[in-house]
């Protein structure tokens, strides 16, 4: 794994832009997954106004999707990403996949067999909760676990509510990929500012490989790139050994 310690949340935008579009340069068919919640509109916001690759030919996979709530409400994963980010990026919505609730209890069979069909995801970004969460895998989710159905955390439906108008709105289910469909992501790219996300970083990357912090499961992975700003990474126990390593990179290695 490979922490970045980064200044702001600018920084941690404007380096996870460069990292998805260096992707989609270098394989303009890129199967990109992509995460809600708001740790990575920053960075949807810099492609947007980048717009300096063409992702005409990008298919889009998204991480998880409520359940409980019709397709076309505004806070669907699937309306909210077309809003943040795919439809100023011109990919077509029919390229835009996700988790779909209308087939359970078949639906998490059914999206990996199209995650499969599709090839796999080559680049997929992450948020983390702040209980650690990845994706809707709560604490205690299988390290094994595939697309399935999960109840979500009172603390993850508070975290949640400011997106409705009250918490009784918020749903108690997701449909979510499993943290083993995950790790079948050729690169994993988390991003995390703030200080609610701090302790959540720190047992994720320096903490114990274990079930009760999912996002821990980056550690399994042989390309799992972890942007944080200074905020996030402030329970960091190795953060000037992390800017010691990102400032010796060699410029052809690239993240
Ligand atoms: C949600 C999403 C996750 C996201 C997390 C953190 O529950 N399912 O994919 O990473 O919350 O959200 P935020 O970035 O808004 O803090």
């Amino acid at each position: 794994m490979e922490v970045v310690p980064l200044k702001d949340p600018a920084a941690v935008a404007s380096v996870a832009a460069d990292v998805i579009e260096a992707q989609v340069r270098a394989k303009p068919a890129t199967v990109l997954g992509l995460a809600t919640g708001s740790s990575p509109v920053p960075t949807y916001d810099e492609l947007v106004g980048r717009r300096a690759v063409s992702y005409g030919r990008v298919t889009v996979f998204l991480l998880d999707e409520y359940v409980g709530i019709p397709a076309d409400h505004p806070q669907s994963y699937r309306a909210t990403i077309r809003r943040e980010v795919t439809d100023a990026l011109g990919i077509d919505p029919g390229r835009v996949h996700g988790p779909d609730p209308s087939l359970l209890p078949a639906a998490g069979g059914s999206y990996e067999d199209r995650l499969r069909a599709a090839g796999g995801v080559d680049l997929q970004l992450l948020g983390i909760g702040s209980d650690g969460h990845v994706a809707f895998n709560e604490p205690g989710s299988s390290l094994a676990s595939r697309t399935r159905i999960k109840t979500l955390t009172e603390e993850t439906r508070r975290d949640n509510a400011r997106f409705f108008a009250s918490i009784d709105e918020v749903p108690r289910h997701a449909l979510t990929q499993g943290l083993a469909t995950l790790l079948d992501a050729g690169h994993l790219l988390l991003v995390a500012t703030g200080e609610g996300k701090a302790a959540a970083i720190a047992a994720a990357v320096e903490g114990p490989l274990s079930a009760g912090c999912p996002a821990s499961v980056l550690q399994l992975h042989p390309h799992a790139t972890v942007l944080v700003d200074r905020a996030a990474g402030s329970q960091l126990a190795r953060w000037e050994h992390y800017a010691e390593v990102y400032a010796g990179k060699p410029d052809w290695q690239g993240l």
